[in-house]
């Protein structure tokens, strides 16, 4: 299917930031680290694929806003428009010169999410959707999310607040539960490629909490697009709002959800 001018437009900016990370990738000792606070890094590596990303959107669409993880917010004279982007979406992987690391780029219409891109310039899997067109591997394989019905086959991603990072109890509990009904669990250490191998349903599921827009904006479209279902860990579309997510194709949410539901009823 050929990309839409929107598409053309994100993908172009995604590649070029993507071929500024694969240079810095593996470099780590030539790159500054700053520590944002706990286990939350960012490197000179994330400003150089934001600033990318940042001037080739701007000069395609001039008006448009922006949320991004370096940057903020920044106000577009367009008020209808504004891109959500993460530059580089595992930095913690990056750093340690782990190949699984995404960039992450979003565009909200009126409030709701329209297009989303997730790209990984190491294994080259460039992930595309927009609403109503559906979602794409490599602009020619249709993603569609996992078809198991049984909670007891599934392989469920998720994403572990380490020391320090609010929830970080409440995990574990969690953990424990689903652990005890699922037939594996995974952590790839990139939220937004965790959801966007749930779009291509290598992933039966993700679940994760206190994530930011940026982390999820893209996958959000890919997974809905994918004939997924998304939703925070209370059944709504609060995701943005409140930073929890889980993502399925919709039956297993019926039995994932109880379960990580469970884990906070339970004394630690
Ligand atoms: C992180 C990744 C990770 C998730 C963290 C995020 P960053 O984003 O998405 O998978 O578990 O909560 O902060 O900081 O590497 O862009
Ligand atoms: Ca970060
Ligand atoms: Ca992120
Ligand atoms: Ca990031």
């Amino acid at each position: 299917m050929p990309a839409s001018a929107l598409m053309n437009v994100m993908m172009t900016a995604a590649r070029k930031a993507g071929r500024s990370l694969s240079r810095d990738f593996g470099e780590v000792e030539q790159l500054q680290v700053s520590v944002k606070g706990p286990a939350n890094f960012v490197s000179a590596a994330d400003h150089r694929a934001e600033d990318i990303i940042y001037k080739e959107l701007l000069k395609a669409r001039p008006g448009y806003g922006f949320l991004m993880e370096e940057r903020g917010l920044v106000e577009g004279v367009d008020k209808t428009h504004r891109w959500i982007v993460d530059p580089l979406d595992g930095t913690t992987n990056f750093l340690h010169s782990i190949p699984l690391f995404t960039i992450s780029i979003a565009l909200e219409r009126e409030g709701q999410l329209v297009a989303g891109l997730i790209y990984n310039p190491i294994s080259d899997e460039l992930y595309t959707a927009e609403k109503g067109k559906g979602a794409f591997l490599n602009d020619r394989r249709r993603l569609r999310v996992a078809a198991r019905r049984n909670l007891n086959d599934t392989v469920v991603a998720t994403g572990i607040p380490h020391r320090g990072r609010p929830g970080h109890k409440l995990f574990r509990r969690e953990l424990t539960a689903t652990m005890e009904h699922v037939a594996g669990v995974r952590r790839t250490g990139s939220a937004a490629l965790d959801l966007a191998w749930t779009a291509a349903g290598r992933f039966d599921a993700f679940w994760e909490r206190n994530l930011k827009p940026w982390d999820m904006a893209a996958g959000i479209v890919m997974v809905r697009e994918a004939g997924g279902l998304v939703s925070d860990l209370s059944g709504a579309d609060q995701m943005l709002e409140n930073g929890h997510i889980l993502a399925t194709n919709g039956t297993l949410a019926k039995e994932l959800l109880p379960v990580i539901q469970s884990a906070q009823d339970t004394a630690v």
